[in-house]
């Protein structure tokens, strides 16, 4: 593969170059970095693959500016999916809809639905409307490491690999986007959760359908079990339970909002207890963790609600191990 000088700065016209070219660019958008190549270009999608050593089972998400721009690469659009671009995009939710020839099959791995959605960052909006072609995009990072939530952390990860990283600041979302299909018999189902509540989503269509992680032949590899992992394991529980019984020193604490004084290495994601702040740091605050002098991480779920849901969700596929 070409090895590159990643370079890294906020020049919108270099970006539009390299996509022109065929090359890959990571982009800003409001969940985390994408790592983007032009979606209707084979040999862009290989490299997309290729960068990130990722399965091709997983397929990838099509991003463009507006739904009236993704129209093309789609063949319906039921009323709800309708509705919920209408109240949502641009934004962190990814739509499954049944695509058309022009999106290449490597895109959606041999699936007859194409992931589509609108991201809500105003550099990338604008990048998106100054192409000709709509972006595949993944979360910028190795497959099944954690994801990018700003442009030091693809840079880490990336540098050498890509020739550009589009610098639109830290993500004000953190979590990925909300993936939900629309199955011609039976509820709209929600693939991964993410960005956009459980409860938003229901507010506006009613009852859905929540898909329970699958770790054999997923049908989204979002539902991989484990994912989203640090390389350190993770134990999930009580976390003063979890101090009592581990006094050797060599571990960190990831908490919603408690501190706790006798531990050396720790951080809250939220001291003021607030879900859409602790959404924000949980990928900073997991690859920090990553890189201290500990062996483990003692962590806890938090509240089962509103973005609490999509944290849990990271949380438990972080410290999922396959035994
Ligand atoms: O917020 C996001 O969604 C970010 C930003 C960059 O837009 N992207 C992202 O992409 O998280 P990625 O590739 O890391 O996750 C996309 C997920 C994968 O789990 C994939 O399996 C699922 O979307 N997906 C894509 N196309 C699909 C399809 N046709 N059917 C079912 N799942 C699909
Ligand atoms: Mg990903």
């Amino acid at each position: 593969m070409n090895a590159f000088i990643t370079k890294t700065s906020s020049d919108l016209q270099l970006a539009v170059d390299y996509l022109l070219q065929g090359k890959l660019v990571a982009i800003p958008t409001e969940t985390v970095y994408g790592l983007a190549g032009n979606a209707t270009d084979g040999a862009s999608i290989v490299q997309i693959f290729q960068v990130k050593n990722r399965p091709h089972f997983d397929p990838l998400i099509v991003h463009s500016y507006s739904l009236e721009a993704l129209m093309p690469f789609v063949k319906d659009l039921p009323s709800l999916a309708l509705d919920l671009a209408a109240h949502f995009w641009p934004g962190p939710l990814t739509l499954l809809l049944p695509k058309r020839t022009s999106i290449p099959d490597l895109v959606t791995s041999g699936n007859s639905t194409v992931a589509v959605r609108v991201p809500n960052h105003p550099l990338s909006l604008q990048l998106l409307k100054q192409l000709p072609f709509p972006l595949a995009a993944p979360s910028a990072n190795p497959f099944g490491y954690i994801s990018p939530t700003s442009p030091e952390h693809v840079y880490n990860q990336l540098q050498g690999k890509i020739p550009y990283i589009l610098d639109g600041g830290v993500c004000t979302i953190g979590l990925e986007s909300t993936i939900i299909g629309f199955p011609e018999n039976g509820l709209p189902t929600i693939y991964r959760l993410g960005g956009i509540p459980l409860e938003a989503i229901r507010k506006r269509i009613g009852e859905v359908t929540l898909l329970p992680h699958s770790s054999s032949n997923p049908k989204a590899p979002g539902q991989l079990q484990s994912h989203y992992a640090p390389r350190k394991p993770l134990y999930i529980g009580d976390i003063s339970e979890m101090l009592k019984l581990h006094t050797d020193g060599s571990f960190g604490v990831l908490s919603f909002k408690t501190f706790y004084a006798e531990v050396e290495h720790q951080i809250q994601l939220s001291a003021r207890g607030d879900l859409e702040e602790a959404a924000r740091q949980l990928f900073a605050a997991l690859r920090t963790l990553d890189q201290l002098p500990i062996d483990r991480i003692f962590t806890e779920l938090l509240p089962d609600t509103g973005l609490g849901r999509a944290i849990n969700d990271r949380l438990k596929r972080a410290a999922f191990r396959q035994t």
